[in-house]
């Protein structure tokens, strides 16, 4: 059955409108090639340089990308006077200090997710960033998404009446060679896979009063599968994570009057659905997409931001970041308790 709900258009502006920044990528590795690859494809934004611990390495992904400027260390990439902008790319344990680093050196930055392994790490590079003057960002890209910019809509109309219950999942196996099994790494899926159900939780519901969770070990050192539930004033979040499998990595919202729900994967470009209890459904029509169709939302947004003057992007505060980690923290207590 059609509902007479009709969804709310996408206030994403077209990315290519976006100011240009100077980007450097700190960190040439997996992610750091589908976020250069998915400026070039989709933005105006320039990469004008790269960082690597070794210079091959730098020279080598300059080239690929066509970026004038490779540095064998990232300390030349803080000091370049090229660079407006840093995207640090490097492993979780690592973002701390290079994010402090690059605001020390007075260059904007935009963190990949999760922006530190802790809410303490998160917070005080929101502090220095704000001390500093500079942008900081975290590049939890899925909330930048068009789709998501939808969805926010529809949740904040309260068309679906008072929200009892979120479901999230995030599952994708993974081979013993991936640094998500490196303990040195803060590997397991908490930090990696888990950040996404737990921003989606936080965005939706905020802060819970508690957090329950149990896990199931992958190795000696490595977590393989967390599932954790998150009681709130309004509602419980009842969230999966985990390495062991690939899962539905499904999201859903219930409310009393309506169901949204976000068909797998749920935290890429991709469609979604809105279903009334009383009967009818519309849907969110969009072609599924992977990270090249996505990850410079989350550039231009900071173009934006830096552009008006401002240091922090609304879409995404630093604040969500924080509560985020706030929650895995408590996630990881509950565990070990
Ligand atoms: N947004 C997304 O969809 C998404 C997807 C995957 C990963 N991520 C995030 O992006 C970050 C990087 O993940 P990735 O999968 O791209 O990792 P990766 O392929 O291992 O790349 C990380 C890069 O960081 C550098 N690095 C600096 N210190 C290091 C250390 N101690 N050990 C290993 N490498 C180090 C390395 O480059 P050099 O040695 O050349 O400097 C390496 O190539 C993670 O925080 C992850 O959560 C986000």
């Amino acid at each position: 059955m059609t509902s007479t709900y009709s969804l709310p258009q996408s206030r994403v502006p077209d990315p290519r409108d976006a100011p240009t920044l100077r980007w450097a990528i700190l960190g040439p590795g997996w992610i750091a090639t589908r976020f250069v690859e998915s400026l070039h494809r989709n933005t105006s934004q320039q990469v004008v340089a790269v960082g690597s611990r070794t210079a091959a390495r730098a020279e080598q992904f300059a080239l690929a990308h066509g970026i004038e400027r490779a540095h064998g260390t990232y300390d030349a990439v803080f000091t370049d006077d090229a660079v407006d902008i840093v995207y640090v790319a490097t492993p979780h344990t690592e973002h701390r200090a290079h994010a402090l680093a690059a605001i020390a050196a007075g260059k904007h930055v935009l963190v990949e997710k999760p922006l530190a392994v802790d809410a303490a790490g998160a917070a005080e590079i929101a502090d220095a960033a704000g001390a500093a003057g500079v942008f900081a960002g975290e590049a939890m890209w899925t909330r930048f998404l068009p789709k998501f910019d939808v969805i926010e809509q529809v949740l904040s109309s309260g068309v679906l009446g008072p929200i009892h219950t979120v479901l999230a999942d995030h599952g994708e196996f993974f081979t013993r060679d991936h640094r998500i099994y490196d303990p040195t790494l803060a590997g397991g899926p908490l930090l990696d896979l888990g950040t996404y159900v737990a921003s989606f939780a936080y965005s939706v519901l905020g802060r819970p009063d508690t957090v329950y969770a149990t896990r199931r070990p992958a190795t000696e050192d490595i977590d393989g599968q967390i599932s954790a539930v998150l009681s709130g004033p309004d509602g419980h979040a009842v969230l999966n994570t985990t390495i062991l499998t690939d899962t539905p990595t499904t999201a859903t919202v219930c409310g009393r009057d309506g169901t949204l729900t976000i068909p797998g994967p749920f935290f890429m470009p991709g469609s979604f659905a809105v279903t009334m209890r009383g009967g009818g459904t519309v849907e969110y029509d969009e072609q599924p997409g992977l990270q090249v169709d996505g990850l410079h939302y989350a550039a231009v947004d900071a173009a934006r931001t830096i552009d008006a003057g401002r240091r922090e992007s609304s879409i995404h505060p630093l604040s969500d970041a924080v509560a985020t980690l706030d929650i895995i923290d408590r996630i990881r207590a509950s565990i070990s308790a």
